[in-house]
């Protein structure tokens, strides 16, 4: 694999004290909260079927307390399929890169902490041609395993409100690892 060419962010992506996020952010939150279902207004995107197979780009794990325990709070894990992977490791994303942000409730019993139950899973598909006014990616996500009940509703905007602090590299917060 082609090592890392940039320097890892010293602190988590979440850890951004010298910017909250945004009040536009909070309605998504709310929407994902309360499982809100309307039709994407955008290009539907095609859930990502068989990304369990792609790459692990990193898992971080969201505590009770955090800012944006609501509703994030739980195991995160982000896959990449193969075009995608180019672009975590410093290259393009390709049109055609795709990643999965997979939210599962973090079930803790005793001194070990464990995969629950799957929140929601969200995705980023890169097509510059159809998604020019949210950075060129498209934004979707699921409830829970569902497959149908989509919960984006405003063509990805809010979503990508919050990714734009990662415009220096193409507003994906998340880095390959050796
Ligand atoms: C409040 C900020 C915020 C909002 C709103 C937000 N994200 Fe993210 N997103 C993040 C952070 C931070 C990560 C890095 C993942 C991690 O560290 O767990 C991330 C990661 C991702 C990833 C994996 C690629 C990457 O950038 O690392 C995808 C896919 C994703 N988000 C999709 C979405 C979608 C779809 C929405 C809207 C439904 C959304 N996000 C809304 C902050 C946000």
């Amino acid at each position: 694999m082609p090592r890392q060419p940039h320097a890892q962010s010293p602190s988590t992506p979440f850890h951004r004290p010298q910017r909250r996020p945004t009040p536009q952010v909070w309605p998504l939150a709310a929407a994902l909260v309360l499982g809100a279902s309307p039709l994407a207004a955008q290009d539907p995107i095609d859930y990502p079927e068989g990304y369990r197979g792609w790459a692990h780009v990193k898992t971080l794990t969201l505590h009770a307390g955090h800012v944006l325990a609501d509703p994030f709070e739980g195991i995160h894990h982000v896959y990449a399929n193969p075009p995608a992977v180019t672009g975590t490791q410093g290259g393009e994303f390709a049109d055609g890169s795709v990643l999965v942000f997979d939210l599962l409730a973090a079930v803790s019993e005793g001194e070990a902490t464990a995969e629950g139950k799957r929140k929601l899973l969200a995705v980023m598909v890169k097509h510059r041609g159809r998604y020019p006014a949210t950075g060129g990616w498209g934004f979707e996500a699921w409830a829970g395993d569902s497959r149908s009940e989509r919960l984006v509703t405003d063509g990805g905007a809010s979503c990508f409100d919050c990714h734009t602090s990662q415009a220096q590299s193409d507003y994906v917060f998340s880095r390959w690892r050796d």
